[in-house]
């Protein structure tokens, strides 16, 4: 057989796959042609993996730290910062052209231990701008952005203006939130600056609540100068669960100029059916039907999902099921394809322009 007809014949491509080399189009070659960006969460210990690397190289635009970039991996005493793990995993991502999130520089969770022993209201917003000039300023020119605050919202909480009772609010006041975005703002100026959020995506009366409070916080946001750029919608969606009201949230956002990020994505399948096939085909209608969705919006600039592999799922560690584990990702445990990633390749395809 000649070169040329080996080639086109499917020979090659089976012949490819028992070499173990992958013969689908990544995620990142079908974002490619609208310009989309595509990626997942890493952490530093998964990159040391090279079949795992490789995967992510091939498939990713862009990735955002999972952990290594959290106050509790950057802070393990008051006066001291160790950059070591995150540095690695921006020099893996610069080595392969892949752009990165940095993920996250206020929360109210992933604080260290010496934090809540030493956080006063006197001295909280120093600890606070501190942290952030030195983060920020470490990585400058090398974050496409950086979720700055995350989660700020909690309508439990039950206050009128719908924010959560985190440790911020409580040394300091709504007015963190302001001096978080303008702290990284003056640090590096280049990075796209974003408010992270979950329960926005579906339906239901208490993210119908959330969303009204996060577009109310934005709004006050714009009002009070912080320098916002992006709203990231972590998307971590539960089973099927319609996802009506998320066209007119789009609106509201766009109409306050904010671009859009998919931070997040995963589908837990803890209500699916116990059949693996089964559940992997409609966590993969999951995907199918929220991006179809989403994508619609062309404010929408980047698709992440929380991990690659459903094995590195923080799903797999945080719950306890009476049967089965969790399939919320692309890919499987042996980093093959699943369902669900052709339902995103699909759609990434079908995505126009984005200027
Ligand atoms: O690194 C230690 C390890 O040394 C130790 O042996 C092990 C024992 O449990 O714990 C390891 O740390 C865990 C870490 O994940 C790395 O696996 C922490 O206990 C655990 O709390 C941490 O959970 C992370 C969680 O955020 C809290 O920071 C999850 O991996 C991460 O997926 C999750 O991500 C959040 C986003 O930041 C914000 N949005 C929601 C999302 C899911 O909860």
């Amino acid at each position: 057989m000649l070169r040329r007809e080996f080639l086109s014949s499917g020979f090659a491509a089976i012949a490819l796959q028992a070499a173990g080399a992958r013969t689908e189009e990544s995620l990142k070659q079908a974002a490619a042609p609208s310009g989309l960006l595509v990626g997942s969460a890493v952490s530093y210990r998964e990159i040391d993996e090279a079949a795992f690397a490789e995967l992510i190289a091939r498939q990713c635009s862009i990735v955002v730290s999972e952990n290594d970039m959290k106050w509790k991996a950057l802070r393990p005493a008051p006066d001291k910062f160790d950059f070591t793990r995150a540095d690695a995993l921006v020099a893996f991502a610069e080595k392969n052209r892949i752009k990165i999130r940095g993920h996250n520089l206020c929360w109210h969770e992933a604080l260290p231990d010496w934090f809540h022993k030493i956080a006063k209201p006197d001295n909280a917003r120093e600890l606070l701008t501190n942290h952030i000039e030195t983060v920020v300023r470490h990585f400058k020119g090398k974050i496409h952005s950086w979720d700055v605050v995350n989660e700020a919202v909690d309508v439990q909480d039950m206050r009128a203006d719908g924010l959560r009772r985190s440790p911020w609010l409580n040394l300091i006041g709504p007015e963190y939130l302001v001096i978080a975005f303008k702290t990284a703002a003056k640090a590096d100026p280049g990075a796209t600056l974003t408010y992270n959020e979950y329960g926005l995506a579906q339906d239901g009366p208490r993210n119908e609540a959330k969303r009204h409070a996060v577009v109310a916080l934005l709004r006050w946001l714009r009002r009070n100068e912080a320098p916002i750029q992006a709203l990231g919608i972590q998307s971590h969606l539960n089973g099927n669960r319609p996802f009506t009201g998320l066209q007119h949230f789009l609106g509201e956002v766009r109409e306050l100029g904010l671009r859009v990020f998919v931070t997040e994505l995963d589908v837990n399948d803890k209500s699916f059916p116990p059949d693996v096939a089964e559940r992997d085909r409609m966590v993969a209608g999951v995907y199918r039907d929220y991006l179809h969705t989403i994508l619609e919006e062309r404010y929408v600039d980047a698709v992440l999902t929380w991990g690659l592999s459903d094995r590195d799922s923080w799903l797999r560690h945080r719950e306890k099921r009476a049967a089965g584990i969790a399939r919320p990702l692309p890919f499987d445990d042996q980093l093959q394809p699943k369902p669900a990633f052709f339902a995103m390749q699909a759609e990434l395809k079908k995505v126009s322009r984005r200027d």
